[in-house]
């Protein structure tokens, strides 16, 4: 059959490669069209079968699995490898996501995670190289020459402390960006040690994330960027954050700024939900951003911490229309108000949310954004009018001068 996906499995051990040749000859999409007991004959194999997927033992005497893929990238570069391990420990994986592994199993495996493995790099795999073919030549600018829209906003959410309800206003700003605001919005979760954008859209964690990413990110350009983008019912699209927090360094720095130059040339709106530590790659992604929703609840610590925040800011030679400051749960009664607050940090509050614990946590509990679930409720209207204001706005335009801006990093790290 001309559709079939050939594989070639890698395997030092006789039984292991009978074991796999067997359980994948009960697929009918799937063909074994070799198989390999050395790192050194698999790269013979794979440039005479030219197979569509290797999968690839991790361990092996000669030439192990990590150098046999590294290889493989150059000699065979049509085959998408499957890395294979008994080791299920995130610098196993982290190297063969580097060596241009597309996916890891650990050992033992079910058949069905081992075929869904398969399909699934396949099928991103081709809609790669049918992108490479629609787009052959790129912008030398480095954007897309296919899609000549002009980019979108990118808008982060930070506060330098946690817990203020930057990934609950979020999410919600999102949907109330796409649903009322006709916006085409991606997510993007950039807490990638414990993201949870994902539990409040009750997404399966199973889902593709932004660590999937990670071996495109390292080679070059994020080709099939939408493959790992999830649609969610609300009609925002999220990437996530890993689905566990030592997959986090797999992410590095470089590689967020290239997704969200990808996902900025494809969406009107690109929100990020950043963590409050400040480090190289928030950093990154506060550069990038056109708007910095800053946020800050009534408690005297937020207040500090939002003080220096503002000053860091000012010496990264951000605009002050840049930084926004957004007040969430404005109206509760805990001895402080607005004013001793702007009298504090000496500067206006630029958009307040009102608290509404019950619409809140409702939402939070069934996995349903509360602009969805109430939306009639103050909390939404404050969200939507937030929406309204950012999206509407012209973009900001970088004036930081980049020493200045180098300088202003090393101090940055002085108050920590
Ligand atoms: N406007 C609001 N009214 C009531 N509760 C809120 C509001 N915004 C956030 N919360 C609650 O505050 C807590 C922290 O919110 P979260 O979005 O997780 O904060 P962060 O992402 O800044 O750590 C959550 O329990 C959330 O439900
Ligand atoms: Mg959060």
């Amino acid at each position: 059959m001309a559709d079939q996906i050939r594989v070639l499995i890698v395997d030092d051990i006789p039984e292991t490669r009978d074991h796999l040749t067997k359980l994948l000859g009960f697929e009918t999409d799937i063909e074994v069209v070799g198989s390999a007991s050395s790192g050194k004959e698999a790269l013979d194999l794979a440039v005479k079968l030219s197979p569509d997927v290797v999968l690839m033992d991790i361990n092996m005497p000669d030439m192990d699995g990590i150098a046999a893929t590294e290889q493989l990238a150059a000699r065979a570069p049509g085959a998408a490898v499957v890395m294979m391990s008994v080791q299920g420990e995130a610098d196993y994986l982290r190297r063969s996501m580097l060596a241009g592994a597309r996916e890891f199993l650990v050992k033992p495996f079910s058949s069905d995670e081992l075929t869904t493995s398969i399909r699934q790099v396949h099928i991103r795999e081709r809609e790669k190289l049918s992108r490479m073919a629609v787009v052959p030549v790129r912008a030398t600018n480095g954007t897309a020459a296919a899609d000549d829209r002009e980019p979108g906003i990118i808008v982060a959410f930070f506060s330098p402390k946690g817990g203020v309800g930057r990934t609950t206003i979020a999410v919600n700003m999102a949907v109330a960006a796409a649903t009322d605001l006709g916006k085409k919005v991606v997510l993007v979760d950039a807490s990638f040690q414990f993201g949870d954008v994902g539990v409040l859209l009750n997404l399966n964690p199973r889902n593709k994330s932004i660590a999937d990413l990670a071996p495109e990110l390292e080679i070059g350009e994020p080709e099939s960027i939408d493959t790992f983008v999830i649609n969610h019912s609300s009609g925002i699209r999220v990437l996530l954050a890993p689905p566990s927090p030592e997959m986090a360094e797999l992410v590095t720095t470089s590689g967020v700024k290239k997704v969200l130059e990808a996902l900025r040339a494809t969406n009107d709106l690109v929100i990020v939900d950043c963590t409050s530590w400040f480090n190289d790659t928030t950093l990154a992604i506060l550069d990038m951003a056109d708007v910095i929703l800053t946020m800050l609840s009534l408690e005297i610590t937020s207040i500090k911490n939002m003080r220096m925040f503002l000053e860091v800011a000012d010496q990264l030679g951000y605009e002050p229309s840049k930084v926004r400051l957004v007040l969430n749960r404005a109206d509760s009664t805990l001895g402080i108000r607005v004013s001793d607050v702007e009298h504090s940090i000496g500067r206006k509050v630029d958009h307040t949310i009102v608290s509404d614990g019950r619409s809140v946590v409702y939402a939070l509990n069934r996995g349903v954004p509360f602009f969805l679930s109430n939306r009639e409720a103050q909390v939404s209207q404050d969200v939507l009018r937030l929406a309204t204001a950012i999206v509407g706005e012209a973009r900001v335009a970088p004036v930081a001068a980049a020493e200045g801006k180098v300088a202003a990093k090393k101090s940055l790290f002085a108050w920590r």
